[in-house]
């Protein structure tokens, strides 16, 4: 069980989401259906693949049956992810029956951490692409019209598409995703993304920032700069060295009206000069999304997280000092290997410290390969696992409620997003601290403005009030 309260970046709505854009000019007749799981990354990288396919002349569809092409970018990061997944291959496999000449692909972490495998262990699969090899598409799809199925995992220490524009999939025109590196060198003991996305690389600062100047002059008004662990973003060129903190202000001074987020954070590596320089700048939005995973010491050790419980604090309290008000989220992990009841309660007395704005909560589930499968037992009983996780939780829920609360009788700054999911006769947008905000329409303002909006009362994940 995941229980994830949405936002853009970890959204579950979105989760299968079947992603389309406008045709680009060329046609080769064929068409190119592409649904997404797991993080922001994959969603981003979707966008890429459909760049790259667009460029050789496919349209996309949101209807499998009637494809040419289908893909599925998957995730690996925890089993019922990937069960996800196979279930979803098991519906693409009547349409496929109808259409022999279909092409079905998998991509992203799945396709890397089983390679080959998947051809194996599913019949309908034909061709099968890790997350650094998307350039490599065009050529694959020919492979297959060819008659044989093909796989290309490699790998990558450089490669970062910087210079491949993505296309912007179902879209507002509003917020953007803009990916800034790839791969994860720090070897998390649970997790499987250092397998999945390779070594750590830093895209060029100077064509991020001028991906995130196209997309304001294209109406844009928000980018999240995406990475595994943004702090640790490093680029230089012969006269200059980019880290985080210097990235964000080159993005901020894009425009003042071009809101900035970014994540994940790490808290090993967010520093006293990226707190600064989110304090410094109005449109850094004053949001962290910093996870601890455990408050416990230990159990963070044999995690490998390579932080303890103090030092977490430590950057709490850095958090509150010099960004007051910042709104803070996490990520949280029940059950991992060997931990105690008595461990268990410092991870709920780590969120009485902090009060998480919000948090993802999960369900330790062991991944083949990980240092944790290799070295630990899986030895907590899935029902204590469950039993923790709810306490998590019923905590977050509190928390998240009263942090609502404190801004009921404030006035935010929202960037209208569109109409409400419920009526249109309301617009929704997020706070600068990431809040969803809902408040009736007014003519006068549209998608894509900011407006200052009077909160005044509020659901449980919502807030709700009216422009001023
Ligand atoms: N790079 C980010 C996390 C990416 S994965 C970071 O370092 O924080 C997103 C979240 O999934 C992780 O923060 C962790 O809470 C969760 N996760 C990763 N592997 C997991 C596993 N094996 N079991 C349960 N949750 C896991
Ligand atoms: Fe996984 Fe850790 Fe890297 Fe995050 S920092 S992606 S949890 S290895
Ligand atoms: Fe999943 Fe891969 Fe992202 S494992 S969380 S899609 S990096």
């Amino acid at each position: 069980m995941d229980l994830l309260i949405p936002d853009k970046v970890h959204d579950e709505s979105r989760q299968g989401e079947a992603l389309v854009l406008n045709p680009i000019g060329k046609n080769n007749g064929r068409k190119l259906y592409i649904e997404s799981y797991g993080c922001a990354m994959n969603f981003s990288d979707s966008e890429i693949v459909a760049s790259i396919l667009a460029e050789k002349g496919f349209e996309t569809t949101q209807d499998f049956n009637n494809a040419d092409v289908v893909f599925i970018n998957t995730c690996s990061i925890r089993e019922n992810a990937e069960q996800r997944v196979r279930n979803r291959l098991k519906e693409f496999a009547g349409a496929k029956f109808k259409n022999p000449g279909m092409v079905v692909g998998v991509l992203g972490c799945m396709a890397e951490r089983l390679k080959s495998k998947f051809l194996e262990e599913e019949k309908l699969v034909d061709v099968v692409v890790g997350p650094d090899a998307y350039r490599d598409l065009p050529n694959l799809i020919d492979q297959v019209d060819d008659g044989q199925r093909a796989v290309n995992v490699l790998l990558s220490r450089e490669e970062t598409y910087a210079d491949i524009s993505p296309v912007r999939l179902n879209s507002n025109g509003i917020n953007a995703f803009v990916s800034i590196m790839r791969g994860c060198d720090n070897m998390c003991s649970f997790c499987v993304v250092p397998f999945t996305r390779g070594r750590e690389r830093s895209r060029d600062a100077y064509s991020i920032v001028a991906e995130c100047t196209d997309l304001f002059n294209r109406g844009y008004r928000e980018v999240t700069l995406l990475g595994q662990n943004v702090d640790s973003y490093k680029w230089s060129n012969d006269t200059e060295q980019v880290n985080f903190a210097n990235l964000l202000e080159m993005v901020a001074l894009v425009n003042p009206e071009l809101r900035v987020r970014f994540s994940t954070s790490h808290p090993k590596d967010i520093t006293d000069e990226v707190l600064h320089t989110i304090a410094r700048y109005d449109n850094i939005c004053n949001y962290i999304h910093l996870p601890i995973q455990s408050g416990n010491s230990r159990v963070l050790e044999l995690m490998n997280r390579t932080y303890d419980r103090e030092w977490y604090m430590n950057r709490i309290d850095a958090i509150r000092n010099i960004i007051p008000g910042c709104a803070i989220s996490t990520d949280i992990i029940t059950g991992f290997c060997t931990e105690t009841e008595e461990e268990h309660q410092e991870t709920l007395s780590m969120m009485d410290y902090v009060h998480y704005d919000f948090a993802y909560m999960f369900m330790y589930s062991e991944r083949p390969g990980t240092l944790a499968a290799k070295r630990y037992a899986d030895d907590i009983p899935d029902e204590v696992k469950r039993r923790r996780l709810k306490e998590v939780v019923a905590k977050q829920q509190a928390h998240s409620y009263i942090r609502l609360q404190q801004h009921i009788g404030k006035t935010e700054k929202v960037l209208i997003e569109g109409f409400s999911k419920k009526s249109d006769n309301d617009y929704c947008g997020r706070s600068d601290k990431n809040a969803m905000v809902v408040f009736p329409v007014d003519e006068r303002f549209k998608p894509g403005q900011y407006v200052n909006v009077l909160v005044e009362r509020s659901t449980t994940a919502t807030l709700l009030g009216r422009i001023i």
